[in-house]
């Protein structure tokens, strides 16, 4: 059955161009749109800039504009970046929009209404030169705790002291630097903790498959019957750049109370700008959300969970609307086990990215094939970005094109013979399809790309065994040439329906080539007949060139390393070189020496492989094979002196997951004590230190 979705990620603020975290969360969201639309379903996908707030409203006057248009300049910014990760957004619109005044004021005048908003006059610091209230974050002083100075109004970053502003010794605006002074004002909550407003939100987290991190953290707070929760302050005084509260004027909505209703804002628009109906909905907005049918979901960061969670869903209940049907937690994205941070310079943006000349679906590849349905922060490491894109992305899958297709235009005017799939790996891509889609459904976009690349070792290992560039070399295999490259194009195209949702540029342009449409799964999966047309094979993507990760990354140009990888040459009877450097097609060596004598589990257990995370890596002065490496176990830290120097530089090692022996009895070395060792793959040709998957942690027991 055809389902209705109503699909949002979290609204950036309006206060600068997107960080790498908005377009990771915008990737996880759309590639999750993408697979629902591949199933046939309605999505309705939308965000907006969140345009109001103290902060806002300060960096314009910094900048000598009107905050109206500050958030313009940012909105036509950011209208314009989006798209360049291919984000299928059906419209990105703002919360400094009619649209978004009129259902806050009219959500506020429900939930009045619903007798769910209560006022009282409270007591907060005021900043007399600037006139104006002053929110936590611009107030410092004197920790009252250990009586650092400096610190802001809500905790200590020296001692860790949580506190009421009010408490700070010497108090002083960060913005004018006065010392503020204490004055009373009306404030509106908005009541979180009536009992029907608890009530309501144990029901819904109840009836709601949340995530099993976010079930706790509401167990948290609504336990105890929900005696921990505070009503929740609306309001803000003037000056405030944001939405007047009805029948009370000079007061303003909290930005945190429009924010979300740009969810409904921005669907409204669409509706009304004729999109939504471009789109095959032929309803008004009314009419679609109040449909029991349709499916709200939101995609958020961990950081925003309480307003999603608790607010959200009740002003929207008590309101009398629909309620979201799921909120979808990510982590964050960290640079080599670093936060990012651009003050100590970890990190990149995604304007970085894309100037540097990387290829936006690259990424999009990366960033999925790091996901999964938990609330982890996931790792972007420079070394793992190129060998999944070089080695998987472009070494199996695209390559499984590039070596047979041109066959079939050149040695058969583009008509494509019956595809033949060898029975036991026709049985494991006909499988794949529930199960991709079952993964793709629970956003375990990690799990998907690893089956999906399972396929294309099939498809890989059946191109290998059979070897077109042979075939095409000798008298009499025509037929047999012909037959191989068409069921070599067949699962590649399987592969291009299920890797659609990632890489819709990618897939569109595989499609026009073989004449195959990958965005909708029920007649995409059709099998492929004898006598197709495709076109003459043409470059579908390159390879990272290490170099424009390094400009990423900030990093120096340095004497070039012996790289194991690069050193590797393209297999010479290999048609393509377009992508000569991949494992697929590096020598393999004369001899694989021959598996090991079998042991017991037993003996297999006595090796305690843990995981570990590379804190520090050096170079060792008297050693040329090694490197230094300080491990962190979670519990302690090991030294290990690994043979690895010609494969890695130590710095690109720092931060990275590897996996160790911790149980291998220390050894003394002219330089110092090694105390373990850490697991890499190697036959002569190259060195590749092992990694977990993402989600490991150090100290983690390896079995
Ligand atoms: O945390 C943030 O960046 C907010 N601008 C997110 C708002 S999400 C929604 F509620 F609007
Ligand atoms: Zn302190």
């Amino acid at each position: 059955m055809p389902r209705t979705l109503f699909v949002t990620t979290a609204l950036p603020y309006a206060n600068g161009p997107f960080h790498i975290g908005h377009i990771m969360e915008y990737i996880q969201a759309d590639i999750w749109v993408r697979f629902q639309r591949a199933q046939g379903h309605a999505v309705h996908f939308v965000c907006a800039d969140d345009a109001h707030g103290a902060p806002i409203m300060l960096n314009a006057e910094k900048l000598g504009i009107p905050p109206e248009q500050l958030v313009s300049q940012v909105n036509a910014l950011h209208n314009a970046d989006w798209p360049r990760f291919h984000i299928s957004f059906n419209h990105f619109h703002s919360t400094h929009s009619p649209e978004n005044t009129e259902l806050a004021q009219s959500i506020y005048k429900s939930l009045k209404a619903a007798k769910m908003i209560a006022s009282r006059e409270i007591e907060q610091f005021f900043d007399p030169i600037k006139g104006m209230f002053l929110p936590d974050r611009y107030i410092k002083g004197e920790c009252p705790k250990c009586g650092t100075a400096d610190q802001y109004g809500d905790s200590c970053e020296n001692c860790g002291a949580v506190y009421a502003p009010t408490d700070l010794k010497n108090p002083f605006s960060a913005l004018s630097g006065a010392k503020p002074v204490l004055k009373k004002s009306e404030h509106y909550f908005f009541k979180l903790s009536d009992k029907r407003c608890i009530q309501f939100l144990q029901k819904w987290t109840g009836e709601t498959k949340l995530q099993s991190e976010v079930v706790n953290k509401l167990a948290e707070w609504l336990g105890d019957n929900g005696k921990n929760l505070n009503d929740w302050d609306i309001s803000r005084d003037p000056p405030y750049f944001g939405i007047e509260i009805p029948d009370v004027p000079g007061k303003y909505f909290y930005v945190w109370l429009d924010a979300p209703i740009g969810y409904l804002a921005s669907l409204k628009a669409y509706f009304d700008s004729g999109k939504a109906k471009a789109n095959g909905e032929g309803r008004t907005f009314d009419e679609f959300l109040a449909d029991d049918a349709v499916e709200q979901y939101h995609f958020i960061g961990k950081d925003i969970v309480y307003f999603h969670t608790l607010f959200w869903p009740a002003m929207l209940h008590f309101a009398g609307r629909k309620v979201p049907n799921n909120v979808f937690v990510h982590g964050f994205i960290q640079v080599s086990g670093e936060k990012m941070s651009k003050s100590r310079g970890v990190g990149f943006g995604p304007a970085r990215y894309l100037e540097v000349g990387l290829n936006p679906e690259w990424l999009r590849y990366y960033i999925a094939a790091k996901l999964n349905d938990r609330v982890e922060d996931i790792d972007f490491n420079a070394e793992d970005f190129i060998a999944r894109v070089n080695s998987d992305l472009i070494g199996k899958y695209v390559n499984i094109a590039s070596r047979s297709a041109g066959f079939i235009a050149k040695r058969f005017g583009g008509k494509l013979g019956k595809p033949q799939l060898p029975k036991d790996i026709a049985a494991e891509f006909s499988g794949a399809s529930a199960e991709v889609a079952v993964l793709y459904e629970g956003r375990e976009f990690g799990k998907a790309i690893r089956r999906i690349m399972a396929l294309a070792d099939l498809a890989n290992q059946y191109v290998d065994g059979n070897k077109p560039w042979e075939l095409a070399k000798q008298e009499g295999k025509d037929a047999e040439l012909l037959t191989v490259c068409s069921t070599a194009v067949a699962m590649f195209r399987d592969l291009t329906v299920y890797l659609a949702p990632v890489l819709p540029k990618l897939a569109a342009e595989a499609g026009a080539l073989f004449n195959f449409d990958a965005f909708e799964w029920k007649t995409s999966l059709k099998p492929l007949r004898e006598g197709h047309d495709i076109q003459p094979y043409k470059h579908l993507m390159g390879r990272v060139d290490p170099k424009q990760v390094d400009a990423l990354m900030g990093v120096e140009d340095e004497p070039k390393k012996p790289d194991a990888k690069a050193k590797a040459e393209p297999a010479a009877d290999a048609p393509s070189t377009e992508f000569a450097l991949t494992p697929t097609e590096a020598p393999r060596p004369a001899v694989i020496a021959p598996i090991a004598e079998t042991i017991s589990i037993d003996d297999f257990a006595r090796l305690d492989l843990r995981v570990a995370r590379i804190v520090d890596a050096e170079f060792v002065a008297e050693a040329d094979k090694l490197l230094k490496l300080t491990l962190d176990l979670g519990v302690e830290q090991r030294n290990v002196f690994a043979g690895i120097r010609s494969a890695y530089n130590p710095k690109d090692l720092v931060g990275r997951l590897t996996v160790m022996v911790a149980n291998l009895a220390p050894r003394k070395m002219r330089f110092g004590e090694s105390q373990g060792m850490v697991l890499a793959a190697g036959d002569g040709s190259g060195v590749y230190l092992l990694a977990p998957d993402s989600g490991a942690q150090p100290g983690m027991r390896v079995k």
